[in-house]
């Protein structure tokens, strides 16, 4: 049998439902996002140099975890490596790191010590399963090298990951695409074999018993794996075509960008509303899943001022609405257009988002609810049994412009 995260460990994982999740690396220099490399096509010997320009002089690890935790977010997943291979830590396995920069230090390092002088915040690591550059990934017929020297790397690193930076929120992977794996005409998906995830995953969840294992978003979850992740929409959508459409019944997460890219974009000003974004928290959490928020620090190493204040209008809101995400589990009071359920036992918290009338019909209220208020500050509200029906109604001067929470009992 597959092993598996320690049940303490899930239980943290999905009792602190929001995470911040950052995209950084040589692309944030250039401002296209983190697919440049490969869509403007550059080749490794072109785009290896941007490591003597990483310069990040803005780079305050207590900021960010500062900002994530202002946020109310609990946890901090941050890409170790991303896909084109340049790791954002002093690893032993390559030279394409951080410390061989003018910035000369390791930002991993310092979030992890930042992360470990505040409480309840743990960190995480996005671990790239390609590698653009490697020449054990991306040239072995021109190295001779095969595709066990770059599993040995692979593995290697997130064994490095598991050892060095106490204890994590999660391994995260991106990048398994079985349909590109032989494609001769585009050579930055050329997978070699199997990333052997049995080893992988095994090896993780003895370094690091209390991590959780997030799955590669377009596969069905694999033994071992104990989070199905879901990326850009909330689980069983495929609106950006990104997702299976297969929910499993593992504990699941949501993660999603602020604007369109992870990684920094500077002419894209798209970014979600703090209302959009408490939303996609709120129905996250009622299907079960932890919400993974990403921002994508500049060059300069500072998370963008619009997105800071969008996470502040949620950590603001969470502030008075928190019992209702937190330790919460999926709801059963069946979703609407208007209202989304999430629940504690015996506690049902309605997330009213939207209102087309007066009142906000309920199904599925168990007969043992007798009472609903608000769950900012406790005003008691009209609650109206109509056969299987449950009305509630909500004054507007009580209405939260984000997301009004009904606590039910
Ligand atoms: C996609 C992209 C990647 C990003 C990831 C985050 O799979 O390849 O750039 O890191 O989504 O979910």
């Amino acid at each position: 049998m597959a092993k598996q995260v320690s049940s303490q460990g899930l239980q943290w994982f999905q009792d602190n439902r929001f995470g911040m999740f950052i995209h950084w690396g040589l692309y944030s220099i250039l401002g296209r996002g983190e697919w440049v490399m490969h869509f403007e096509r550059i080749a490794p010997a072109d785009y290896h140099p941007l490591a003597q320009q990483f310069n990040p002089i803005r780079f305050n690890a207590d900021e960010w975890v500062n900002t994530a935790a202002d946020a109310g977010q609990k946890y901090l997943v941050i890409t170790s490596r991303h896909h084109d291979g340049f790791s954002l830590y002093d690893t032993a396995l390559s030279d394409y790191k951080t410390t061989n920069t003018p910035f000369k230090r390791d930002p991993i390092r310092e979030l992890a010590d930042a992360c470990a002088r505040r409480s309840g915040i743990k960190l995480g690591f996005y671990s790239s399963l390609l590698d653009w550059q490697h020449p054990a990934y991306r040239f072995r017929k021109e190295s001779g090298l095969a595709w066990s020297d770059y599993l040995g790397f692979l593995h290697g690193q997130v064994r490095e990951l598991c050892t060095q930076f106490g204890d994590l929120a999660c391994l995260w992977f991106d990048g398994d695409w079985p349909r590109h794996a032989i494609d001769e005409s585009n050579t930055h998906f050329l997978a070699g074999g199997s990333f052997e995830y049995e080893k992988l995953y095994d090896m993780i969840h003895t370094l690091q018993p209390h991590a959780v294992v997030i799955n590669n978003r377009h596969e069905d979850p694999l033994p071992g794996e104990d989070i199905q992740g879901f990326e850009q929409d909330l689980p069983g959508m495929n609106s950006a075509g990104f997702n299976t459409t297969q929910v499993s019944t593992l504990p699941k997460e949501v993660c999603m960008t602020i604007n369109g890219n992870w990684g920094y974009h500077h002419t894209d000003h798209n970014h979600k509303s703090a209302r959009r974004l408490v939303h996609f928290l709120a129905r996250s959490a009622s299907g079960g899943a932890n919400f993974l928020l990403n921002v994508g620090p500049t060059a300069e190493g500072e998370i963008l001022t619009v997105h800071a204040r969008r996470l502040r209008q949620m950590g603001t809101w969470l502030k008075l609405n928190g019992e209702s995400i937190y330790g919460t589990r999926a709801g059963i009071i069946p979703p609407t257009a208007e209202s989304v359920s999430t629940r504690r036992e015996n506690v049902h918290y309605v997330h009213v988002l939207e209102y087309f009338s007066d009142s906000v019909l309920l199904e599925n209220v168990p007969d043992s609810v007798q009472q609903a208020r608000l769950l900012c500050d406790g005003t008691p509200l009209h609650l109206e049994r109509r056969d299987t029906t449950t009305v509630l109604t909500i004054p507007d001067e009580l209405r939260d412009p984000f997301d009004t929470v009904i606590e039910l009992r």
